[in-house]
């Protein structure tokens, strides 16, 4: 077989995520730069399936770069996640003459990447979820978008709630990790922030520090609750049951995966998505881009998701002083 890329395709998969449409346009525009034709491969691994395969030039990626959610579409495909759907999603690639493809989005999506791999498609994976829980990088696309669009929609929350004289608990996204929980606590001054990987289910504790608050004369109360816990309506009902202080939820849902990227996520998904061409034009397979230490890098897929990540220490301590120096001024 000759190692010479002449097509690649690319994908966006699973949830969307601002500033993969400028991901898209810079595998476009690099690869089309090196000589390779590009073809947009619609709806993730569905689309691949369902061969949802269009053309794409410099031009089909025109006035993109501004846009949320992803021109390409996206899907969660279960057919893809069987030996036999990964079969035949290399014979598409074969049938289109895609050598490579580009897959935008979370670890599941690597996981389909390194299936096809070892079908003999070669792949290369950037990391796309607002989540930012991917381990092998310290930035993830559409990370940055969310928690500012989160962190606004806290701050206005967090004015009614103190017109009132209330508790709100606001849920973020995630899945079950705490990054956004954790990056709007700290930035909207929250008094509590509840993460997955560090709640101890004791709500006792929380309803004290509202009491203890109130008592010297707070008059809000803002808890950042994170999805991975949930349950954000029945803990306000029985907050407030316990406080006699009114609690309100709120729970923020699909605002945060929507909206006009921010610069970061721009210059971000640009740099990973050329990156992404360069390796794929250069041969490489089974392979992820990722930010590392300020530095743009890849790793092994298998090796990737073989990583793990966790909250860090200091940053979780400066977040319980900070939240909880609210409360013992
Ligand atoms: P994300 O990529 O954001 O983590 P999902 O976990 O939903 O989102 O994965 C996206 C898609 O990737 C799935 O719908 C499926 O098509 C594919 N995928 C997930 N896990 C696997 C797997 N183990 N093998 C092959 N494909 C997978
Ligand atoms: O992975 C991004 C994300 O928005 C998570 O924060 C959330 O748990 C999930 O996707 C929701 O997925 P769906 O779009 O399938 O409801």
């Amino acid at each position: 077989m000759s190692d010479e890329i002449k097509t690649i395709g690319v994908l966006t998969s699973g949830g969307d995520a601002p500033g993969m449409n400028a991901a898209i346009r810079a595998v476009v525009r690099k690869s089309i730069a090196r000589g390779v034709k590009v073809k947009g491969i619609k709806k993730g691994y569905m689309g691949l399936l369902n061969e949802e395969i269009i053309d794409m030039d410099s031009h089909s990626v025109s006035d993109v770069i501004q846009r949320g959610g992803t021109i390409l579409g996206t899907a969660r495909c279960k057919e893809f996640t069987t030996e036999e759907g990964q079969k035949k999603g290399a014979e598409v690639c074969r049938k289109y003459g895609i050598d490579g493809v580009v897959v935008i989005g979370g670890d599941g999506s690597y996981r389909g990447a390194q299936a096809l791999s070892k079908q003999g498609i070669n792949t290369i994976g950037i990391p796309g979820t607002i989540d930012l829980d991917i381990s092998c990088t310290d930035y993830t696309i559409g990370f940055d978008t969310a928690v500012n669009t989160a962190m606004e929609a806290i701050d206005k929350v967090r004015d009614t709630s103190s017109s009132h004289e209330r508790c709100s608990i606001i849920e973020v996204m995630g899945r079950n990790a705490g990054y956004i929980a954790l990056w709007c606590g700290v930035a909207n001054g929250a008094e509590d922030i509840l993460l997955p990987e560090k709640y101890d289910f004791n709500e006792q504790n929380i309803i004290n520090n509202i009491i203890n608050n109130r008592k010297r004369g707070k008059t809000h109360h803002l808890i950042i609750n994170a999805e991975g816990i949930g349950h954000s309506t029945s803990m306000a009902r029985r907050i407030e049951a316990a406080t006699g202080i009114e609690t309100r939820a709120t729970i923020l849902g699909y605002m945060q995966r929507g909206g006009s990227p921010t610069c970061k996520d721009r210059y971000y998904a640009s740099i990973m998505g050329a990156y992404a061409a360069d390796i794929l034009c250069d041969g490489k397979t089974n392979r992820v881009v990722a930010l590392k230490h300020g530095e743009f890098t890849d790793y092994d897929i298998d090796e990737a998701l073989a990583m793990q990540k966790d909250i860090p220490d200091y940053e979780y301590e400066v977040s319980r002083l900070l939240s909880s120096s609210s409360k013992v001024i």
